[in-house]
């Protein structure tokens, strides 16, 4: 079911690190990024695909993890991403893709929680991250997709009336995703 697999593709910032993603699986989730619907059909994105322990390590440091989590660093030694997806806009084809990348990364994250693993958009770079790769002029990064075997359980919340739309952490470290009700996002019907 389609509903399933939505409510299944949540942000994970905890993973099982040391079990590997193989390069071809990383190529299929690019691949049905590339699918997705594109402005003017120009697909100014690409993909670097990194699943070696060096370039992660160089990587890691880079990322803003969960800035609700104000106690939170971010993910310790053992669950960090097993691997990453950075997204790239390519400047000669386009000055701006966000309507690209949030349909090329759903799609990306829908096929890896099919596959059992999750995923984390992060958008909040360090601007030193660029130098970590070997990039021409006209690649831009714009947001990374950190990917792993989930080691955390992230339940959806629908919000409640005077309830916060932040993402929280209850005492056994299960991650809460408030969702404003259906019923307050429809603002207007015409049946
Ligand atoms: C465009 C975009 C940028 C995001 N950037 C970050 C980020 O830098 N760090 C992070 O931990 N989460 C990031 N997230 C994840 C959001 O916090 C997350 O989508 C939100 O809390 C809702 O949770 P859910 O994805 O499970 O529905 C980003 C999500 C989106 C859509």
């Amino acid at each position: 079911m389609l509903y399933d697999l939505i409510s299944k593709t949540r942000s994970f910032r905890r993973f099982v690190e040391d079990e590997p993603i193989a390069m071809e699986t990383l190529r299929y989730l690019v691949d049905l990024a590339r699918l997705g619907g594109s402005a003017r059909n120009l697909q100014p994105l690409k993909y670097v695909l990194v699943n070696t322990p060096a370039l992660k390590a160089k990587i890691f440091p880079h990322l803003g993890w969960a800035g609700y989590l104000k106690e939170w660093t971010g993910p310790q030694e053992g669950e960090r991403p097993a691997a990453y997806i950075v997204c790239l806009l390519d400047t000669r084809l386009s000055k701006e893709a966000d309507c690209d990348l949030g349909i090329a990364t759903q799609n990306l994250l829908l096929g890896a929680a099919e596959k059992g693993l999750g995923g984390c958009r992060i958008a909040s770079l360090a601007p030193g991250l660029r130098d970590v790769f070997d990039l021409d002029d006209h690649l831009q990064v714009l947001q990374v997709i950190a990917l792993g075997r989930p080691a955390e359980t992230v339940f959806l919340n629908e919000q409640g009336p005077g309830e916060d739309i932040k993402y929280w952490r209850d005492t056994d470290q299960i991650h809460h995703v408030p969702k404003r009700p259906l019923q307050e996002i429809i603002a207007g019907e015409h049946d």
